[in-house]
């Protein structure tokens, strides 16, 4: 991590020991193969944090999180153990959660995950885009010619990349994940991450969205392939929506794109510290990720809040 910058979850913590501190999360140990983590607000971009927190993001990536871990819990086991305060607080013993957590922490089964970012596309767009771009291929695989940014490719594909602990993750083809995992889990991780995809993608188009892309993380938790870490959230996935999308232009995302594209227009060589976020750009993120958790699920973000407080 380049940056020390946590936000406001800096002033609060608990009495288990810290794991790690990842861009968005933190780790806490809770015994018995068990992680507390809680998502802050911090958001990144270009693999760099911002210093300014976003309103309501760590709540958001939660809740959805927790609503399609649910749905797709026939396709593959989540992680899940508890996401009320009032239960995690029973769980961990002496230590006493902190409110300022409340509907932003879960309790999970520690998993020992594979070393790889399951990335599944559907359309062409961020890395994919400028690779093909260059090279006319998507993580080292030939594509048609032609394709334009946001076009739907034939069927969607596998593309993972590897996780890495610093700096940028790399891309990579099958191939190569089958080198890092072995054939056995790179098979059963695409094959799974292919039918969350579709499933996901499915009923992101039931209410008007386009799930362009979206990562997965999966780990074993007692030999069995789990869904781990956050699903299908806006700073996991593209969310269009359907009816502003034109090929050849950037859809106006319900993700970090807002994001990206004004620091796109900074005078920034994407390395920290990265420029000061106007208040006008933090708000316009924070309802951002508030309506992509309310139009897909259905639900009230203030419900999944109030709920947990
Ligand atoms: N059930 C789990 N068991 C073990 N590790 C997990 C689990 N769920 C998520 N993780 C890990 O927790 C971290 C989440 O923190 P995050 O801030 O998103 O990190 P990153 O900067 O790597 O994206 C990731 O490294 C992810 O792989
Ligand atoms: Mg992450």
């Amino acid at each position: 991590m380049v940056q020390t910058n946590h936000g406001a979850l800096a002033l609060v913590t608990i009495d288990l020991p810290k794991v790690l501190s990842g861009k968005v999360r933190e780790l806490y140990d809770a015994g018995d193969d068990r992680l507390l983590i809680v998502a802050s607000d911090r958001v990144s971009a270009f693999d760099v944090i911002m210093a300014e927190p976003i309103p309501d993001k760590g709540r958001v990536l939660t809740a959805m999180t927790v609503f399609w871990s649910a749905e797709m819990s026939d396709v593959v086991p989540g992680t899940l153990l508890a996401e009320d305060p009032r239960e995690i607080e029973g769980a961990l013993g002496d230590a006493r959660f902190p409110s300022e957590w409340a509907g932003r922490a879960v309790l999970v089964r520690r998993a020992d995950m594979l070393p790889l970012e399951c990335i599944v596309r559907g359309y062409l767009a961020g890395q994919a885009h400028e690779e093909y771009e260059k090279s006319g291929t998507v993580h080292g695989k030939a594509m048609p010619a032609g394709l334009k940014l946001a076009d739907r490719l034939a069927e969607p594909i596998f593309t993972p990349s590897t996780k890495a602990p610093e700096g940028h993750d790399v891309n990579i083809d099958f191939a190569q994940a089958v080198d890092l995992v072995g054939a056995e889990a790179a098979t059963a991780a695409r094959d799974i991450c292919l039918e969350l995809y579709a499933r996901a993608a499915a009923r992101a188009a039931d209410v008007g969205f386009i799930l362009a892309d979206t990562k997965f993380e999966l780990g074993y938790v007692d030999g069995v392939l789990s869904l781990c870490d956050e699903v299908c959230t806006p700073d996991s996935s593209r969310l269009w929506p359907a009816d502003q999308v034109v090929p050849g232009h950037t859809p106006p995302a319900f993700d970090k794109q807002p994001l990206r594209d004004w620091l796109a227009a900074q005078p920034w060589d994407r390395t920290p510290p990265p420029p000061p976020l106007p208040p006008s750009v933090r708000d316009a993120l924070s309802a951002r990720y508030v309506a992509a958790y309310e139009r897909v699920t259905g639900l009230s973000l203030d419900d999944w809040y109030g709920a947990r407080s």
